[in-house]
């Protein structure tokens, strides 16, 4: 089903609440309806895909048309001892995803409880937490795409995955739409607790279960990351940023504290963002309606009645002071529009 709405606000479709238009919303709930969304002559000239809202940042009125997918199915394609194959549609809220996995007994996703958004965000910035990632349980994804008007999939390789990346970040930004994503998770036990103090936690909460993995995840997201409904965010505002090993080096030598972690290539480290931010003596800032979090400096708010602009000006004064006191670049992660 197809269902449009016009000069419609977004202040409850994007997490950072800001007080925003959109031109046009279309609704959709299956993959077909887009064949008649796109159809020739009537398609959106401007056009963006919108899922739960969480990685946006709306500086003005959209003019063109939001696309959100809102199908919900979650589909069992194939069941044995060893593998769980599931396809679900793009508008499944992520974290009852999450949910349903862990109640299934299916592992691979519980480390990625209670992440916002939807599952058909999920693979283009490949979301990840606590040593997780989505591209580790994808196996394949299906799209449309709005230039060829054609119903496509992609493997895992095909995505080309990478630190909160993907091929829909890339060549296919502003060409594809996610339909549904299928997911390949194992039946029996496979914890990756190296996190912090993941192990030590999920063991006094009574040992290595899913259940409990997801119930550690959950309660150490909700002690650090302010819930989107009180106050406004999008999660990390900047990523992590990835530098010459000469250069974290450098850095380390200087401040002997400072996190670095490896990265795929040898040659690269990755830095804290959030750890530089704080440093730069931000954390808890508050200028206006917005600010930085207390609790994560990765995360910038809005206080309640921000404008876009607001939240931006703030993320260039992070970055400056960030630039000014380490010389390092931290870029954001959110899409801003
Ligand atoms: N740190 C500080 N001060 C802060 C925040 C962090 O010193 O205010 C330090 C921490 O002590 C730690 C390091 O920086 O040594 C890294 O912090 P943390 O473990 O909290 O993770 P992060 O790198 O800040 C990333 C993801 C989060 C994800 C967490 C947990 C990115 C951009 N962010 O944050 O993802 O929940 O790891 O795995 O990679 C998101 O993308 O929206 C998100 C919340």
């Amino acid at each position: 089903m197809i269902t449009t709405y016009t000069d419609h606000p977004l202040r409850e479709r994007n997490s950072f609440h800001v007080e925003e238009q959109a031109a046009r919303i279309i609704e959709f709930d299956a993959a077909a309806d887009l064949d008649a969304i796109f159809a020739v002559g009537s398609e959106p000239k401007e056009w963006m895909v919108i899922g739960g809202g969480n990685n946006i940042l709306f500086t003005r009125r959209f003019d063109g048309t939001l696309i959100h997918p809102v199908g919900k199915k979650i589909t069992v394609k194939c069941e044995d001892d060893n593998t769980l194959l599931v396809e679900a549609e793009a508008g499944v809220d992520w974290d009852e995803f999450v949910r349903w996995t862990v109640e299934r007994g299916a592992w691979g996703a519980e480390n990625l409880s209670l992440i916002p958004g939807t599952v058909g965000a999920a693979p283009v910035q490949n979301i990840g937490a606590y040593g997780a990632e989505a591209k580790d349980i994808i196996s394949v994804v299906h799209y449309y795409d709005t230039l060829l008007r054609e119903h496509r999939s992609l493997t895992k390789a095909e995505c080309r995955f990478a630190y909160r990346d993907s091929i829909f970040k890339g060549e296919l930004r502003g060409r594809a739409i996610i339909t549904s994503v299928e997911f390949c998770l194992g039946k029996s036990a496979k914890p990756l607790l190296h996190y912090g103090s993941l192990q030590a936690d999920v063991e006094a909460r009574g040992g290595v279960t899913l259940k409990n993995i997801r119930e550690v995840v959950c309660l150490t997201r909700q002690s650090k990351l302010p819930d989107t409904n009180v106050l406004g965010n999008a999660g990390s505002f900047f990523k992590n940023p990835i530098v010459p090993c000469a250069v974290a080096e450098e850095l380390q030598a200087k401040y002997e504290n400072m996190p670095i972690y490896p990265t795929s290539d040898d040659a690269h480290r990755k830095l804290a963002a959030g750890w530089l931010i704080d440093q730069s003596g931000l954390k808890g800032y508050r200028t206006g309606n917005v600010g930085v979090h207390d609790r994560q400096a990765l995360v910038l708010v809005n206080h309640g009645g921000a404008t876009g602009g607001e939240v931006m000006a703030l993320a260039r004064y992070v970055q400056a002071q960030v630039k000014e006191k380490f010389g390092i670049e931290i870029e954001p992660e959110v899409n801003i529009l």
